[in-house]
């Protein structure tokens, strides 16, 4: 199974990932990375492994679609099976979504449909849930609405903040991410409507 990552940060998930590849957890192979930031530690880290990186930075672009361009003909070459949404904090276009249908792939940072978008810790302690965590789904044209893949939960602790929240919900995302690439290296899954389909 070949993987592209997309990120635009620290690149935790990412390693996660790399690190699954390594230990031989997962059948897979990292083709390239893309980040939109030129400054991202993620890119650097995959320079450091040796890893096919490349910086598209979405400020040298007229428009959302001339960056996207750059970006499909980088994944045109090196030709993935899944795209890898690992802390990509750029909104997919209908456009680049329909050029890999059930073909992309994000993490994100609660128990969705709940606390989509931005601040999702800080969204879930405002609130004053007992229960967050983790999700992993396919990318379909709506922010953070495609079908789900692996749930992994995290319980609140009364005195939590946005900040001790995210980092144990960090810990949950590498575990998450991980076991849903395995799922989707098994190829024995359908998608069926908003169903996430997996033979036992
Ligand atoms: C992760 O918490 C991920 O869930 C979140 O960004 C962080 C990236 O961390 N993604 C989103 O919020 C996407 N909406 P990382 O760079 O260390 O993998």
């Amino acid at each position: 199974m070949k993987l592209a990552i997309l990120l635009s940060g620290r690149g935790s998930n990412f390693v996660a990932i790399h690190e699954a590849i390594a230990r031989g957890e997962l059948d897979a192979e990292i083709v390239c990375v893309i980040s939109n930031r030129p400054d991202a530690p993620g890119i650097e880290r995959a320079r450091a492994l040796g890893l096919p990186a490349h910086i598209v930075d979405h400020r040298s672009f007229a428009s959302r679609a001339a960056h996207e361009a750059e970006v499909l003909r980088i994944l045109g070459q090196a030709k993935p099976d899944f795209i890898v949404l690992a802390g990509y904090m750029r909104l997919l276009s209908p456009d680049f979504v329909a050029a890999y249908p059930m073909r992309i792939v994000n993490i994100h940072p609660s128990l969705l449909p709940s606390f989509p978008g931005v601040d999702a810790q800080a969204q879930a302690v405002a609130y004053g849930v007992k229960v967050s965590g983790c999700t992993v789904h396919f990318v379909d044209e709506n922010l953070d609405a495609g079908p789900i893949i692996v749930q992994r939960t995290v319980p609140l602790r009364d005195d939590d903040d946005a900040s001790t929240l995210a980092a144990r919900i960090l810990d949950e995302e590498h575990v998450a991410y991980v076991e849903a690439l395995k799922k989707l290296a098994s190829g024995t899954y359908r998608v069926d409507g908003r169903s996430v389909v997996f033979d036992s």
